[in-house]
């Protein structure tokens, strides 16, 4: 994390078009039902990738499964329960998709909540830390040898560029409803985020054709910032409204077949090393 260099991209502006062709390839999308996650699963379906959309919301992700099939013409995407809220639930989701005896290529970890109001998820954790991240972490483990049997492969852990406003996880008090402000509280998730990203490139793919990617993926209008308790973010967002979904989203789709361990800012690469 103190190395951190910023380069821009040779190709600053590219469009959905320039995705490759994902023929054989099986993807999975966390929180596919809306925002960023809906737009990376119709790309990745339009090109012909296998992609599992993962959401909590079963009616929602049904719909939205079908909205992707009639967009693309590909038939090739499914819906698979996960609520990242609960470990249990994150397990029973793993277990279905290894049950289909399928490889796995391409993990996006993109699901994310913020909320001004303090909960805990189903197992105790604070509700940011523990979907935002430990739900993830238990769902990218789970599948960790299903990806590495799969190779060449690749994880994006979706993150956010505010994990750089914090200095560290306050693990103490993280499930005191008094003691963090609210965007504190998802900073560090999105820093745990980061921290995941290069542990496991650390820790199990040295030397193997497996890369995990920590992402910011820019401002983006969707629900997160449309919400009335996030009212600064979406104030900044009127301010950066010139940052199109559109424009935005093949970065991480591009992200997730031409680049090694990076994270990518607005169409600036930021080198972790
Ligand atoms: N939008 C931005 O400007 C921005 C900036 C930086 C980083 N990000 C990151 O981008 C990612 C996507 O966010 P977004 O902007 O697309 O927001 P969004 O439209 O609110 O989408 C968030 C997704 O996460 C899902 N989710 C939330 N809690 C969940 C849970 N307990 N179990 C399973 N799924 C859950 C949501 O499902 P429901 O629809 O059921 O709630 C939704 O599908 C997040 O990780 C976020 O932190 C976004």
């Amino acid at each position: 994390m103190d190395k951190i260099v910023v380069t821009h991209p040779e190709e600053k502006h590219f469009t959905f078009d320039q995705i490759p062709d994902l023929t054989g390839k099986v993807a999975i999308v966390t929180g596919g039902n809306a925002g960023i996650g809906y737009f990376t699963c119709r790309e990745l379906t339009r090109k012909n990738a296998h992609v599992f959309l993962l959401g909590r919301n079963i009616e929602q992700g049904q719909a939205a499964v079908e909205t992707i099939k009639s967009e693309t013409g590909n038939q090739n995407v499914e819906f698979l329960h996960l609520n990242l809220k609960s470990l249990k639930s994150v397990e029973e989701c793993a277990e279905t998709f290894l049950a289909r005896n399928l490889p796995l290529h391409i993990l996006i970890n993109n699901a994310g909540v913020t909320t001004n109001t303090f909960s805990l998820t189903e197992d105790g954790i604070q509700e940011e830390f523990g979907v935002n991240h430990v739900g993830h972490f238990l769902l990218t483990k789970l599948l960790l040898s299903k990806i590495k049997a799969s190779q060449p492969a690749r994880i994006v852990n979706v993150s956010a560029l505010g994990h750089r406003k914090v200095t560290g996880i306050e693990f103490e008090t993280l499930n005191d409803p008094n003691a963090q402000e609210p965007r504190q509280r998802y900073r560090q998730s999105k820093l745990a985020n980061v921290l995941f990203t290069d542990e496991l490139n650390r820790r199990y793919f040295e030397g193997e054709q497996v890369y995990a990617n920590s992402l910011h993926p820019g401002v983006v209008d969707t629900n997160m910032l449309r919400r009335d308790d996030f009212s600064i973010a979406k104030t900044l967002f009127l301010f950066l409204s010139h940052l199109k979904m559109e424009l935005l989203l093949p970065y991480i789709v591009l992200l997730v077949q031409k680049s090694k361990r990076k994270i990518i800012v607005e169409g600036i690469l930021i080198h972790s090393v």
